[in-house]
């Protein structure tokens, strides 16, 4: 049993599993389920749908702070629009993928987004939320630590690299043999360390809790997130 509102903050690396296990850890607690990358992702589409150069700071944070972004919670279907059009599909493109830490590491636009995340946390903490205030599922890279340091939950979700590694080459290649696992490690490590220069998200901060997922499968991995959960809470 949870207390509500609750607030679950969850960092971690791109192929740690955060997505799907968040996902799942929402939906068995009845909470809405918000994904911070998500919203990086729709912001950097909605910068290159205006035509807008990525390095140009000013520009991208002005285009950032006017986005139409609408986001839905549920975590059984989670959603993105801009300005009406659903951009769940453009989003996870890799001509997205490769390009989003540019729009990730301006420090204007991460304060809007950033205000934006706040806003949607404060509202599912309350009766207008979708949750109906039963709490919010963030995940992230600086949740825990920038966004919302006051969370009841804080968890750094790490796998070693060689197993996130194969996590995104089967999303990415149907398969982790050697040639796939090559072909993604440049992108990943690649993007990792760009977003690390402006974000902390390879070590855990104070009080927030590790968990390994290198040798759990999914379900496992929402089992030792459920039981943090369970002992924080009842702390
Ligand atoms: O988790 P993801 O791959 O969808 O994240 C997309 C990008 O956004 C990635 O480059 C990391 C960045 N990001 C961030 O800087 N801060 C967050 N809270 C979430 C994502």
């Amino acid at each position: 049993h949870v207390p509500h509102p609750v607030v679950v903050a969850v960092d971690g690396p791109s192929g740690s599993g955060k997505s799907s296990v968040c996902r799942r850890v929402a939906a068995r607690l009845g909470l809405a389920y918000l994904d911070t990358g998500a919203m990086y992702r729709a912001a950097t589409w909605w910068c290159l749908e205006n035509g807008i150069d990525l390095d140009a700071t000013d520009t991208v944070t002005a285009a950032v702070e006017r986005m139409p972004l609408e986001v839905g919670v549920d975590p059984e279907g989670p959603t993105f629009t801009v300005g009406g059009r659903d951009v769940g599909e453009a989003i996870r493109t890799a001509a997205i993928s490769s390009v989003v830490s540019r729009v990730a590491t301006n420090l204007d636009a991460r304060a809007d987004l950033g205000e934006r995340q706040r806003r949607i946390i404060a509202v599912e903490c309350s009766a207008e939320g979708w949750s109906g205030g039963r709490g919010v599922v963030v995940e992230g890279r600086d949740i825990t630590t920038v966004i919302a340091p006051d969370a009841d939950v804080r968890l750094l979700l790490t796998a070693s690299e060689e197993a996130r590694l194969a996590r995104r080459a089967r999303e990415l290649h149907g398969d982790a043999d050697a040639a796939s696992v090559e072909a993604t490690r440049s992108h990943v490590v690649g993007r990792d360390a760009q977003d690390s220069t402006v974000v902390e998200f390879m070590t855990a901060a104070d009080g927030v809790v590790t968990v390994d997922s290198s040798d759990l499968d999914l379900e496992q991995t929402v089992e030792a997130v459920l039981t943090v959960v369970a002992r924080v809470t009842s702390a």
